[in-house]
């Protein structure tokens, strides 16, 4: 199955891509993952993409369009994938349907911007190995340090204030027209988010089996 997770920054679309990921066995392909990979390893790309992301903007189409096509031909995709952040804009999903690639589902994750604000500043994320908290809904046992690698718990650097109120505006300026695009395929399917993490899991999980 290929499955499209939309939403805001903050929604919980990489929350919610883990569980697919166990329950599907199919990997979950995040764009903003690859960028902060190639940020964290000095590559071209990384020095590319790191003002735009610092700054809460969206990195140019083309960039990312390539990225989002090398790992679609790795073999671990030939099952299904879930793309978590991608397509942001109309020119990506348009890039996405010439790819000649069959989406199966858009699962739209709808949140209230507060409710953004509050997921998005309490965030932190572990810097060896990824893995997410928040300082509210979802603690680590130890606190700044990751259950699963012992790494440290860091505060992502577009996740403070002013750069999330960027982000959400980029998002109800560039992506949130998505939403009509994968409407009038009839394969948009939305979920309520707004609710703790384990409600959302049950409602995307339906989505995925409806
Ligand atoms: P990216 O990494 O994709 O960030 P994003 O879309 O802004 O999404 P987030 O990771 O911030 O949020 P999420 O929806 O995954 O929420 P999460 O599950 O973590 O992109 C970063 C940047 O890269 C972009 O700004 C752009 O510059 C660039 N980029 C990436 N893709 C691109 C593309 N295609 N085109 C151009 N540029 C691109 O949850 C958030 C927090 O809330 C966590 O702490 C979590 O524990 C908590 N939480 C989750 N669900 C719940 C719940 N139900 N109740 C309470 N807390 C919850
Ligand atoms: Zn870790």
């Amino acid at each position: 199955m290929n499955l499209i997770l939309l939403g805001a920054p903050g929604a919980g679309k990489g929350t919610q891509a883990e569980v697919i990921c166990d329950t599907l066995k199919i990997p979950a392909i995040s764009t903003g993952n690859i960028l902060r990979e190639a940020i964290k390893n000095e590559t071209a790309l990384g020095m590319e993409a790191k003002s735009y992301m610092d700054g809460g903007k969206l990195v140019p189409d083309e960039i990312v369009i390539n990225i989002l096509k090398e790992r679609l031909e790795k073999d671990d995709c030939k099952n299904g994938f879930i793309l978590d952040g991608f397509p942001r804009t109309v020119p990506q999903a348009e890039a996405l349907d010439k790819m000649g690639v069959n989406i199966d589902r858009v699962i739209d994750i709808e949140v209230e911007d507060e409710k953004i604000m509050k997921r998005l500043s309490g965030r932190r994320v572990c810097e060896d190995c990824g893995a997410s908290y928040h300082l509210e809904y979802k603690p680590s046992k130890s606190e700044g340090k990751c259950d699963k690698c012992g790494g440290n718990t860091v505060q992502r650097k577009d996740d403070h204030p002013d750069t999330i109120k960027e982000r959400l505006q980029v998002y109800h300026q560039q992506t949130e027209p998505l939403k009509d695009y994968y409407y009038a395929t009839g394969k948009l399917i939305v979920v309520e988010g707004q609710e703790d993490v384990a409600d959302t899991t049950a409602l995307t999980l339906k989505a995925v089996e409806a």
